[in-house]
């Protein structure tokens, strides 16, 4: 099925800040290459079939381009973020202006600090929503109620793990791939009764952010260094498609971050 994705070039992009334990602002991060790496992500889903529709990058948000962060959209209802930290505060009217620019009517301002995407994964019938580090819960309540929605709280517990999409990742609308351990006890078997059939990755795979990576529920992007996870998805018949996103990790981001889902 083709989708419709919302992107935004790292015109401005740098680790100026730290705001995860991937971030080292003494390191830096290069520019030109991060916006190389994004170019082959994009025209990845463009010869996919998938529709890419993009935001103008602003000066002084460097994490901009974590478009995920930016809203939740489903069934044409867009949900605005509400960012943690002051360093993305902006970004949150800045994708919300763009929302109502591009003919997107329902649109709810959030009352509470949620990261859009980055902690809301929607399926076929829930969505999924990760806490403990950025999206407050009662975010989880307000996104049920506007969206109409069953929402479900997962409790994150490992700061490298601090999104839910860093965590786990919808295969399609009925199947997700995840790495328990960025999970409470709790919220593990949670995961066990709701997905069976999950795939479970491994720590080394989480820990190059390989869960971070987008399905259209044949073609799976994901970061090329994912070495055991990409076996296991051949395995049970999805196409892997690897991608380079190692200078945006360097923000603590991967292929889903760039990558806010617009479902109509
Ligand atoms: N530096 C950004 C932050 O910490 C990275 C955001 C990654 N986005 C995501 N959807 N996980 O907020």
């Amino acid at each position: 099925m083709t989708r419709h994705y919302l992107m935004c070039r790292p015109d401005y992009f740098a680790v100026e800040y730290a705001i995860n334990p991937w971030m080292h602002p003494e390191a830096g991060a290069d520019r030109e290459v991060a916006i190389r790496q994004w170019e082959t992500l994009k025209s990845t889903y463009e010869e996919l079939g998938h529709r890419v529709s993009l935001i103008d990058p602003v000066e002084g948000l460097p994490d901009m381009v974590f478009a995920a962060n930016g809203a939740l959209v489903v069934g044409g209802r867009v949900y605005g973020a509400r960012f943690t930290h002051r360093e993305r505060a902006a970004e949150g009217p800045a994708y919300l202006k763009w929302f109502t620019g591009n003919g997107y009517d329902r649109v709810r301002e959030a009352a509470f600090t949620n990261e859009g995407e980055g902690d809301f994964l929607t399926l076929d019938h829930m969505v999924l929503a990760g806490t403990g580090f950025r999206t407050d819960i009662t975010a989880h309540k307000e996104a049920q109620e506007f969206l109409g929605r069953p929402v479900v709280t997962l409790q994150l517990v490992d700061p490298r793990f601090y999104h839910l999409d860093t965590a786990l990742f919808p295969l399609n609308g009925r199947r997700v791939a995840y790495f328990p351990g960025a999970f409470s006890p709790g919220s593990q078997e949670v995961l066990r009764s709701l997905f069976p059939d999950a795939v479970i990755a491994d720590e080394d795979d989480a820990a190059v952010l390989g869960l971070n990576a987008v399905s259209d529920g044949t073609h799976v992007v994901i970061n090329a260094e994912a070495g055991n996870l990409q076996l296991e998805l051949k395995r049970q018949g999805f196409e892997v498609i690897p991608v380079d996103l190692s200078e945006l990790r360097k923000a603590g981001g991967g292929p889903k971050c760039c990558t806010l889902e617009i479902r109509e």
